[in-house]
């Protein structure tokens, strides 16, 4: 299956971006921050929350940095001014990462420091694994001045175990989430069934030690391990939501919030699409028969 979709992504990548559009659209609230408002208002009315992500990574000059800032600072003034229930997710390569990470930490200062006074919060999404230590090192510095600035984990991480350890006694929340970068297996679990077993590992250490999951998957096995270390340890509503990605298992999405658990949608917007959307496309099990009816529908 891996094989058939990877030989899919080849062909997709030399697709004008015009046509990936059409497929990858279902992935994304739009291109401008109206568009991501309306959705993120939509979710709202149905009891969903949500996180904002204008989408960028990997810039390659400090003005684009500086940039991507200020339109971070736009979103947070967006959700004040519209009244939105949702934080702001943030690629740390978007704020330079990598490229300057003193600028990067003044950038997410500012941003963590809006965010503060509007009560609202940060979570710095992971990305792959040459950025981990700078991340958790942003992390830090950060954590120190703000309470409201969360992390990402990933469970495929062989290292990930040690670090929830390390940083359980801090009282930082997190996402839990699989992993989506392709990583080399002497840092990484490979088998299917072994990252689920090291999620649920994960999920329970945190869980035990009382900090505050954003439990992020659309995979059924998780949300009813999910579930079950949920009721045995009689976990506090305000300890865990689940988390989900805009565009995949929605019926899942209304199943949970049905079931009375809180939800969150990451609603990725902006002209910067491309590179999350081929991401996605890969990861959906059905890509050839979805690309097809994209292509054959238009939608
Ligand atoms: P899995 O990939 O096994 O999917 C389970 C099932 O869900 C599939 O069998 C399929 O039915 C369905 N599905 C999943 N993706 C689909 C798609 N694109 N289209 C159609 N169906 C699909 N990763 C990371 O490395 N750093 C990060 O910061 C984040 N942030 C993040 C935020 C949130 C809110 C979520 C939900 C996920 C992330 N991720 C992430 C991505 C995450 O690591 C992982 O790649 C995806 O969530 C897919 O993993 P699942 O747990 O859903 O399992």
């Amino acid at each position: 299956m891996n094989f058939i979709n990877n030989l899919i992504v080849k062909f997709v990548k030399i697709l004008p971006e015009s046509v990936v559009y059409v497929f990858a659209k279902k992935y994304i609230a739009g291109i401008k921050l109206e568009e991501a408002v309306a959705e993120t208002q939509k979710l709202n009315a149905m009891g969903i929350c949500a996180t904002m992500d204008i989408l960028g990574e990997a810039i390659q000059n400090k003005e684009e940095a500086v940039s991507a800032k200020n339109e971070i600072l736009e979103i947070l003034d967006a959700i004040e001014e519209q009244k939105l229930d949702s934080n702001v997710s943030i690629k740390p390569t978007q704020l330079a990462l990598g490229l300057d990470n003193d600028l990067c930490f003044e950038l997410f200062d500012e941003i963590c420091g809006k965010a503060k006074e509007l009560n609202n919060f940060i979570r710095i999404d992971m990305e792959d694994s040459p950025y981990t230590d700078a991340t958790f090192e942003l992390l830090g510095k950060l954590h120190k001045k703000y309470d409201n600035v969360g992390i990402v984990v990933q469970a495929y991480l062989r290292r990930t175990i040690g670090d929830v350890k390390e940083w359980n006694p801090t009282g930082v929340t997190y996402r839990l989430c699989k992993g989506i970068y392709v990583e080399p297996e002497e840092i990484a679990f490979k088998g299917y069934q072994e990252v689920r077993d090291k999620y649920l590992e994960a999920l329970e250490i945190m869980l035990d030690n009382g900090n505050y999951v954003g439990i992020a998957t659309h995979d059924d096995y998780l949300v009813e391990g999910a579930y079950k270390q949920i009721k045995e340890k009689n976990i506090a509503k305000d300890k865990y939501e689940f988390q989900m990605l805009y565009g995949v298992k929605p019926a899942l999405r209304d199943r949970i919030n049905a079931d009375g658990h809180k939800i969150r949608i990451y609603v990725p917007f902006g002209k910067s699409w491309y590179a999350y959307s081929i991401r996605r496309l890969q990861e959906n099990p059905n890509m050839a028969w979805y690309i097809t009816k994209s292509i054959l529908t238009g939608q």
